[in-house]
């Protein structure tokens, strides 16, 4: 007889995904339809009613306010219009503004770098000592003795682009139809990857400077060795040929965003690391849910930078039945949040496995007034979900440093978004819920390296590319930049819903939620649209891709910061050369009221970049922000030098607070 309770006890790796023939996938696919049915009403009623009143606020009896203050900051300055024009190769920022670049890929960090060459021709080897590519998620530490004067800026350089080589990267098909590449270029592009922390100071002039050869100065790499810890630490999926502990790794990839926690360190987050990978045994790729539902290429080559055709470990077909003697672990290996302290340079960064593997954006520190420690974060793919962790130990703010291990010990959860504005933490508990070896969960290990199927089988909700997540200071509610979806109302495990509203969501929308009290620790929150991004509803844009914005156009919103003020700091990350982004100009940077939702544009980025990466000293006076991959000429803006992904400092030139 078939009956759920006699399914045989399999590893995880041998389930397979495909949801015509596994039961507990098309039990949650079931599970997501029972959500809808529930949710139609109100979501179309959210989103219509939007439209219909003018009004920007949807599902306004599950407001989420916790009584904490909460009142509008002061945003003062003068709206920036969009910028349509082809040529467009510079920042523009609001008037009584400075923006200036400040830090681009090929300068100088490690004592030892040479200068950047503008024809790209550093060698790997000055390229491990000068700032990598795609500037992203950034934060500042301040010194304590001046801490608006002086500072490590920690920014993440997530991937890497054609301009990395003179000439662009070189690809060869060898007999077999496989892509091959040079070494030297692979090993240019590794040592492009990762973090660049660098010192930074006031010089007589008031002006920040870069401290050229400050020991604090440091790159982490796709090559830098690193620890790993929590409950995956020494699992045997983490096992490989060059490390038969499954605690060493080397590297991190696609650092996208990151968190900054009050304890002094910074948290690394890896994204699209799965882009990186090949696993060339369709059969294997076919059970392997590791490989298979983190979208691992299993083609001839990996999906973007071929880099297994040089470098062994990141091809990842399994090579023998003694798998750890080859690298078909390897891809279990990333995916984490990596922690690391920028005052040690000697430290050793740690893989931190009890936060659950996926691709990761963001991870965003929120401490209780118990001292209770959460970390929020997307899972940046379409339909996948959103997270918290929530550390066993508390946060003691008189001793910061006290619990140094404190994320390697908590509790996993999933988002679920009800229809009617409440929301549940679901805990990964191995164990619990059917994360059993029966589903083939044998440890905590398999569930926080296979999170998103441990997620499916929870009912989590598949929500709209997940990007940053940001905490109001004032009311310690959350923000969450759902950037968009295509598939959304199209693939049949992605129905529209109440938090998803809009069918082929190419403009993405930001949510908001309130924890039960406030407190980080809790397992229920109340939940509501903060607005949709896109084209006014009068316009004669397809409804799908009307939005309610109150104040100046945007789209697809990513990157989201709240100053000490509580301006809510909105960055956009949309394809400006895309027909459907016409309307919107280039990549900007916003600021909206949370209380109001009036949204201004204060700086636009040149055409082809994303804006990204947001960091400020305490006093609010000076800014950081990346301009990710420009499509143009610049930080130069001549029109031949090739374009450089850059930080940009910017400050009011009355020496006043950001955005007042
Ligand atoms: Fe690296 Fe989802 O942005
Ligand atoms: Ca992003
Ligand atoms: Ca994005």
């Amino acid at each position: 007889m078939s009956n759920k309770n006699e399914m045989p006890v399999v590893d995880i790796d041998d389930i397979p995904v495909n949801p015509s023939n596994n039961p507990w996938l098309s039990e949650v696919i079931a599970s997501r339809r029972n959500l809808l049915k529930g949710g139609l009403g109100l979501a179309l009623g959210g989103f219509l009613g939007g439209h219909l009143s003018g009004c920007a606020a949807t599902n306004k009896n599950a407001s989420p306010s916790v009584g904490l203050k909460n009142v509008s900051p002061k945003i003062g300055f003068t709206s920036v219009p969009l910028q349509h024009a082809q040529d467009f190769d510079r920042v523009l920022v609001a008037d009584g503004y400075t923006a200036r670049a400040f830090f681009s890929w090929g300068d100088e960090v490690v004592t030892g770098a040479v200068p950047w060459k503008a024809d790209a021709s550093n060698s790997w080897q000055e390229q491990q000592l000068q700032a990598g590519q795609n500037h992203d998620g950034m934060a500042y530490f301040p010194f304590t003795d001046a801490p608006n004067d002086h500072g490590l800026l920690v920014i993440n350089h997530e991937y890497t682009n054609p301009t990395l080589h003179p000439n662009g990267p070189t690809e060869t098909r060898d007999a077999q139809g496989v892509i091959r590449r040079p070494e030297h270029e692979v090993l240019k592009e590794q040592a492009a990857h990762g973090v660049s922390v660098i010192e930074i100071k006031r010089d007589q002039k008031n002006l920040w400077q870069r401290v050229k050869n400050s020991s604090f100065n440091r790159r982490l790499t796709a090559n830098t060795p690193m620890g790993i810890t929590g409950p995956a630490a020494g699992s045997e999926h983490l096992k490989t040929a060059q490390d038969p502990t499954g605690t060493r790794v080397l590297g991190t990839l696609n650092n996208c965003s990151m968190g900054k926690t009050p304890w002094g360190t910074y948290l690394i987050c890896e994204e699209n690391w799965n882009n990186y990978f090949v696993n060339r045994n369709t059969a294997d790729w076919q059970q392997r849910v590791s490989h298979k539902r983190y979208g691992i290429s299993n083609g001839l080559n990996s999906s973007k930078y071929y880099w297994e055709t040089v470098d062994p470990r990141f091809d990842a077909t399994p090579t023998d039945k003694q798998y750890f003697k080859g690298f078909v672990n390897e891809p279990n290996r990333f995916g984490w949040v990596v922690e690391f302290d920028p005052f040690n340079p000697d430290s050793l960064p740690q893989k931190r496995t009890a936060l659950g593997r996926y691709a990761r954006e963001c991870a965003t520190v929120v401490i209780g007034d118990e001292g209770e420690v959460a970390i929020y974060s997307g899972d940046d793919t379409r339909g996948e979900y959103i997270y918290k962790f929530v550390a066993q130990q508390r946060f003691d703010k008189n001793n910061p440093k006290a619990t140094p291990d404190l994320l390697d010990e908590g509790t996993l959860y999933v988002a679920v978004f009800h229809a009617d504005g409440r929301g549940e933490w679901l805990p990964l508990i191995w164990g619990e819920r059917g994360l059993t070896a029966r589903n083939g969960f044998m440890s905590q290990a398999d569930v926080v390296i296979n999170a998103r199927a441990a997620a499916d089988i929870l009912g989590a909700t598949p929500m709209d590319r997940p990007e940053w997540v940001a905490v109001d200071p004032h009311t310690r509610e959350l923000y969450v930049t759902l950037t968009n979806n295509i598939e959304r109302g199209i693939k049949v495990d992605q129905p529209v819903d109440a938090a998803n509203v809009r069918k082929e969501n190419h403009h993405g929308q930001i949510l908001r939620w309130a924890e039960k009290k406030s407190n980080p620790a809790a397992t229920e929150f109340t939940w509501e649209i903060f607005l949709l991004a896109g084209n006014s509803a009068q316009s004669s844009a397809p409804e799908n891709q009307q939005g309610n914005i109150r104040g100046d156009l945007f789209s697809c919103p990513d990157g989201l910061w709240f100053d000490a003020d509580g301006r809510l700091w909105i960055e956009t990350d949309f394809d400006d050369a895309e027909d459907v982004y016409q309307p919107m100009g280039c990549n900007q940077l916003l600021c909206a009221d949370p209380l109001s939702r009036n949204v201004k544009r204060f700086l636009v980025g040149p055409r082809g970049c994303e804006i990204t990466g947001l960091t400020g000293t305490p006093d609010g006076k000076s800014l950081w922000l990346n301009i990710q991959h420009p499509g143009i000429s610049y930080p130069a803006s001549d029109g031949k030098t090739r374009p450089r992904s850059t930080t940009v400092l910017v400050t009011k030139d009355d020496g006043g607070v950001i955005g007042t």
